[in-house]
């Protein structure tokens, strides 16, 4: 039986990008904040959520916990007063990493949570020792048993964090569990990346005492309980990044709304140094392409280093590079999933290692591609609307957890692309 749910895309080549374009609220701060409301005694509502898969299984996951999740157009309304389970269920937590946030939350609120340990995924093998080290530091006890984590605290107290490397998620579900924990918690190298300060600001709203969000030390003291606010989301920095990058590599003119140039910095250098010209002004961020892409270097890094979400996205941009480019992929060990579809596409790309070498190539021709991963897919619908003819880019599911309809959105600044359910494909195609 076919699958309904099963979409490609269809992308016809050719189209030069120009217009403005506003992104919608930041995913990697959404699905945080949407764990920090199981603290809050009140409902907690989100503005600016867009309709994204991870959400969307974040919210099941909450719902099975027995809470209440419930979306309006933009507005997420979450009221977790009637959560009374802390067993975070095995199907949904293997659909989403992010579910390892509920960790901090659950054990701050009952003293226990138990989670499906989580395995390797289509990115790295991302373990979660340092949420666990964290947490063990904080007064709890971690077993891991039947599969699970079983992670137990009589109660939980501030203490002081001393993370071995950056983690957005380990910083995150500390920084929860410690405005409920008793006394101060202070987390030392911390990360930095806009999703945590906008997180703590969320929680600062709630009632929480953070300080130091946005630095490498954040300090906060422990609270009884948080309230519910009314929050909105900050602008999603990796589908800006993705829809600017799409109107430079088409040779095009894109601004996108309400985006400050300080989130997307190192992009925004990196797009200079290859000859685009980049402006902003108050109403957001704008960059026209130059004559030819100069090919540059790019090592991804922690913020405000470049962004490991963007990597595959400014992969895609460098295959038209006029020279070689090398791509050093610092955070996750097997973020290149992409490099082979991009070659079915006419891409000169050798990987060794963590290190990938791009020559410029002048066109990219069209080919069937398959989608692995949420940012792998980007680079490839990006690659599809530059090269000479159709590109076919399968299993699209995987960009539905992270983009609102960005067959939309690129449609709307002048990109041809056709969402079509995968039985259906074939008719256009083969
Ligand atoms: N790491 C450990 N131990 C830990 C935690 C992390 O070794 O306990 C390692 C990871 O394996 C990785 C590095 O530390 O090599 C950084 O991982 P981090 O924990 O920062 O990643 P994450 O929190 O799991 C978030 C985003 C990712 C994004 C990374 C890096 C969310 C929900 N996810 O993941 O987003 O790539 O930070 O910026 O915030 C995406 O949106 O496509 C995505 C994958």
């Amino acid at each position: 039986m076919v699958r309904r749910d099963k979409y490609s895309f269809i992308v016809k080549g050719g189209s030069t990008l120009r217009g403005e374009i506003l992104p919608g609220g930041a995913k990697n701060a959404i699905l945080p904040m949407m764990a920090a409301s199981i603290l809050s005694d009140t409902s907690l509502r989100l503005r600016n959520v867009p309709e994204l898969e991870d959400v969307n299984v974040f919210g099941k996951i909450l719902q099975q916990l027995g809470g209440s999740v419930e979306k309006e157009g933009d507005m997420l309304t979450l009221d977790q007063t009637g959560v009374n389970a802390f067993d975070v269920p095995y199907g949904l937590a293997t659909k989403l990493r992010a579910s390892v946030l509920l960790l901090g939350p659950l054990l701050a609120r009952f003293g226990v949570a138990d989670i499906p340990i989580p395995g390797g995924c289509d990115i790295g093998d991302r373990p979660i020792d340092q949420h666990l080290k964290a947490l063990t530091a904080m007064g709890a006890r971690c077993v891991k048993e039947h599969g699970k984590w079983h992670v137990a605290a009589a109660a939980l107290n501030g203490a002081r964090i001393d993370f071995d490397l950056k983690t957005v998620t380990g910083t995150e579900n500390v920084l929860i569990a410690a405005c409920c924990a008793r006394g101060e918690t202070v987390i030392n190298n911390a990360a930095l990346e806009p999703e945590v300060v906008d997180l703590a600001r969320c929680l600062k709203n709630m009632g929480a005492r953070i300080e130091g969000e946005g630095t490498s030390t954040i300090r906060v003291e422990g609270v009884t309980s948080l309230n519910g606010t009314d929050y909105t989301v900050m602008p999603d920095r990796i589908e800006a990044a993705t829809l600017l990058l799409a109107g430079a590599l088409t040779g095009g003119d894109v601004k996108v709304l309400h985006i400050s140039p300080e989130i997307l910095e190192s992009l925004l250098g990196k797009l200079k140094e290859s000859g685009a010209d980049v402006s902003w002004d108050e109403k957001g961020v704008r960059v026209i392409r130059g004559d030819t892409i100069r090919s540059v270097n790019v090592s991804t890094n922690p913020f405000p280093g470049f962004p490991t979400d963007v990597q595959a996205q400014f992969m895609a941009y460098m295959c038209l590079g006029d020279s070689t480019s090398t791509i050093e992929e610092n955070i996750f060990e097997n973020r290149f999933r992409h490099v082979a579809e991009l070659r079915r596409l006419g891409a000169d790309i050798s990987v060794s290692g963590r290190v990938a070498v791009v020559k410029g190539v002048r066109e990219l021709s069209g080919a069937p591609v398959t989608a692995t991963d949420l940012r792998a897919s980007a680079s490839l619908v990006l690659a599809g609307i530059v090269a000479d003819s159709e590109t076919l880019v399968k299993d699209i599911e995987h960009l539905d957890r992270g983009y609102e309809k960005l067959e939309e959105k690129l449609n709307s600044l002048g990109a041809s692309i056709r969402r079509v359910p995968e039985e259906d494909e074939c008719e256009v195609i083969c």
